[in-house]
């Protein structure tokens, strides 16, 4: 399988702010690879940096098998931010954007790209007068401008209606079935569970979990949580000759995170021997997203 995209061990600070800790992982060829963080959590700079907008401070990447500028005419990029000029229209962006890439491209195929987005109709209106979402399906097009192999596209659905946003997906969808490689950007696990092939998690600076939506649901079954309500506040002398997995205690209730349901009798037989008695345990129901983005349970 050819790789696309193999990124090793990038770190990107910002003065004193590590925002990249090292990040590796690679896409293959025709994947829709799905990047997920929350908002801050270094999703942009990452593609910022594979764009040559910015440098990272250490560690390397390639790009269809080389460096950046060898491979940027086959590489579409749909950024976070727009670089709209407000009187032109939408046709006019796409003509100028071709020029600057010197492709010799005819209004047909200008046309090809705006009603793939669905822009057609709108293509002699200026930018000024589009909405939030037409200035995405704007910034989409400009990224298929050079019919690329590989496409980047940052949060391409994030404040989309729910109708813009399905149209965004089918189109996604439509440009991997060509046989183009995509990485996508997300705030949204459930949308990247239903678009993508594989998904990256980027928590702290680092990738904390990648794989399949299958590959993460048998991780997730990992960590289960589990609320233990006590008759009175665990003393720390106790705390210190109990054998607890992961765990944060506040006053009488216990959390702690285990592999197997075993885990739990396990924890609380040690409790009643010690003379706590026990209210009540739950397990806590958590999306799969809760379970990724949460702050990990203290150990
Ligand atoms: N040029 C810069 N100078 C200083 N700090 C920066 C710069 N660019 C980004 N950052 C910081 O890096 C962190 C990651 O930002 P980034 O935009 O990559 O996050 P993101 O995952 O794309 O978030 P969002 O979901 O909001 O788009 C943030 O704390 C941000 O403030
Ligand atoms: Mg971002």
């Amino acid at each position: 399988m050819n790789k696309v995209l193999e990124v090793k061990n990038i770190t990107k600070s910002f003065g004193k702010i590590d925002v990249l800790k090292g990040v590796s992982f690679s896409i293959d060829q025709g994947e829709i690879f799905g990047f997920l963080g929350r908002n801050g959590a270094g999703k942009s700079t990452l593609i910022n940096i594979l764009t040559g907008v910015i440098h990272q401070t250490n560690g390397g990447f390639q790009i269809l098998g080389g460096s950046l500028d060898k491979v940027k005419g086959k590489i579409g990029v749909f950024p976070d931010v727009d670089n709209f000029y407000a009187d032109w229209s939408a046709n006019q962006h796409l003509k100028f954007f071709a020029k600057v890439q010197k492709l010799k491209i005819q209004q047909k195929e200008i046309d090809e790209k705006l009603a793939l987005v669905g822009l057609l109709k709108d293509k002699g209106k200026k930018v000024k007068n589009f909405s939030f979402g037409m200035k995405k399906k704007l910034g989409v097009a400009q990224a298929l401008i050079n019919n690329p192999e590989f496409i980047i596209l940052d949060e391409p659905t994030s404040g989309l209606d729910a109708e813009s946003a399905i149209h965004m997906r089918e189109l996604v969808n439509k440009l991997a079935a060509q046989g183009k490689t995509i990485f996508i950007t997300s705030h949204n696990l459930n949308e990247l569970e239903i678009l993508s092939n594989r998904i990256a998690i980027l928590k702290d600076g680092q990738i904390s979990v990648i794989g399949t939506m299958e590959e993460l649901r048998v991780e997730a079954q990992n960590k289960i949580q589990v609320e233990i309500t006590l008759n009175r506040p665990l003393k720390k002398e106790d705390l210190a000759t109990i054998d607890l997995p992961p765990h944060q205690i506040n006053k009488q209730n216990l959390r702690i995170s285990v592999k197997q349901q075993e885990e739990i009798g396990n924890c609380i037989r040690q409790l009643v021997l010690k003379g706590y008695n026990i209210y009540s345990v739950i397990q806590q129901e958590k999306t799969l997203e809760d379970i990724f983005l949460q702050n990990e349970v203290a150990h």
